[in-house]
């Protein structure tokens, strides 16, 4: 099959780990990397790391012409929150009036189209949805979770980093009672994006550590999804934290073991639900970020004290919490192997 790639916002960080993975990927035929701001400049001006690697240049727009019959086209949008919502329906029309428009596969990585309730999207987003209708009409991208409903699928969803690895964390307990669930997740700077902001400031960043949105974080709803469609109950107290880090997502889910469940059965869980999947990694102990930053790996590991348990969960937030997990996301919807691209070990020391 030839597929042929069409990136917006690829001069974000985002965009530069599809440009990365892509690349290397054994199915992609053709690459467009669309950037306003760096329209007619090498790739490599934005991404110093694909410099040698990626004969490139950014273009102003996508040019939807000179697909063949037999291709595939699969769109990433890597650009800020409400962007491809604003833009759906004008995109929608250009592949219409190509001819593409059944050969499209749409895969936002923001969190325009994660949830499915208009009501929810504007109290964690802060406003209404540019298109409430379509809320609800994308797969939500988390592959261990979706992947029957991701095969064919044109319109995916990727989820949010923090909320990444807090429902791979969650995924095993589906029906369980957890009573309340306390969830901390800490991140790199990169979680951000490339455009200089003061909490990402190297000075103010760098030897700090501190609590962002206790309670407020726009992923709870994403996360509280998990639960609603497994099962699960619990309430969910999220507080995120922002670390000196570039890259990594480390989370710690805490609750009480429930009634008739012993550390044995938990334990037998996590292998039996993860035993069939290629970026999970089940640990003794505590997962690293060395060891999966620069992977699309998400290590788990699991504590359990009497009835106290910590699921503790570690992930690269710019490919398992992102562009990684939107080329799985594409492997699955278009029946490749659902390594292609993507097999490759972190990086050790991180
Ligand atoms: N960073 C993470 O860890 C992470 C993880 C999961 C999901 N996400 C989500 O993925 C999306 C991209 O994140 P990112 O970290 O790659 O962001 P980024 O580094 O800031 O890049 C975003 C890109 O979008 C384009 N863009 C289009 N409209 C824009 C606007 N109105 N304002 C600013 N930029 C605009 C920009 O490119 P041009 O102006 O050149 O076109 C920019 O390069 C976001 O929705 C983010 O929430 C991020």
């Amino acid at each position: 099959m030839k597929i042929h790639a069409v990136i917006l916002g690829a001069a974000g960080y985002g965009g530069g780990e599809l440009l990365r993975l892509l690349s290397g990927h054994p199915d992609i035929a053709s690459i467009q990397a669309v950037s306003r701001s760096h329209a007619g400049q090498a790739v490599g001006k934005a991404h110093p790391n694909l410099q040698g690697f990626l004969e490139l240049a950014f273009q102003a727009e996508a040019d939807w012409t000179g697909f063949a019959g037999s291709d595939s086209i699969v769109m990433f949008s890597a650009q800020p929150h409400f962007e491809l919502a604003s833009q759906l329906r004008s995109l929608e029309a250009a592949w219409s009036a190509a001819g593409i428009a059944d050969r499209v596969t749409l895969l936002d990585l923001s969190g325009d189209f994660r949830l499915a309730d208009p009501g929810v999207f504007t109290a964690s987003y802060g406003r209404a949805h540019p298109c409430p209708d379509r809320l609800g009409s994308f797969v939500y991208g988390l592959p261990e979770w979706k992947a029957a409903e991701l095969k064919g699928a044109p319109r995916i969803a990727n989820p949010g980093c923090f909320a990444t690895a807090v429902q791979l964390a969650l995924l095993p307990l589906r029906g369980l009672d957890l009573g309340f669930v306390a969830v901390s997740g800490v991140t790199g700077s990169s979680g951000s994006g490339a455009l200089p902001s003061e909490t990402a400031h190297h000075p103010t960043r760098a030897h700090d550590f501190r609590a962002y949105k206790a309670l407020e974080h726009q992923h709870q709803g994403e996360m509280e999804g998990l639960l609603s469609g497994l099962g699960i109950r619990g309430d969910l107290a999220f507080v995120p934290h922002s670390a000196p880090l570039v890259r990594g997502i480390f989370a710690t889910v805490q609750f009480q073991l429930p009634e008739g469940l012993d550390e044995a059965a938990l334990q037998q869980r996590y292998q039996a639900t993860y035993s069939e999947a290629p970026f999970i990694r089940l640990v003794e102990g505590s997962p690293r970020l060395a060891g999966v930053v620069g992977s699309n790996l998400c290590e788990i590991g699991l504590a359990v004290n009497g009835r106290r348990v910590a699921i503790l969960a570690a992930l690269d937030n710019l490919i398992k919490g992102m562009a990684g997990q939107a080329v799985q996301n594409l492997n699955l919807a278009l029946g490749l192997p659902e390594k292609a691209g993507l097999w490759s070990p972190g990086l050790y020391p991180g």
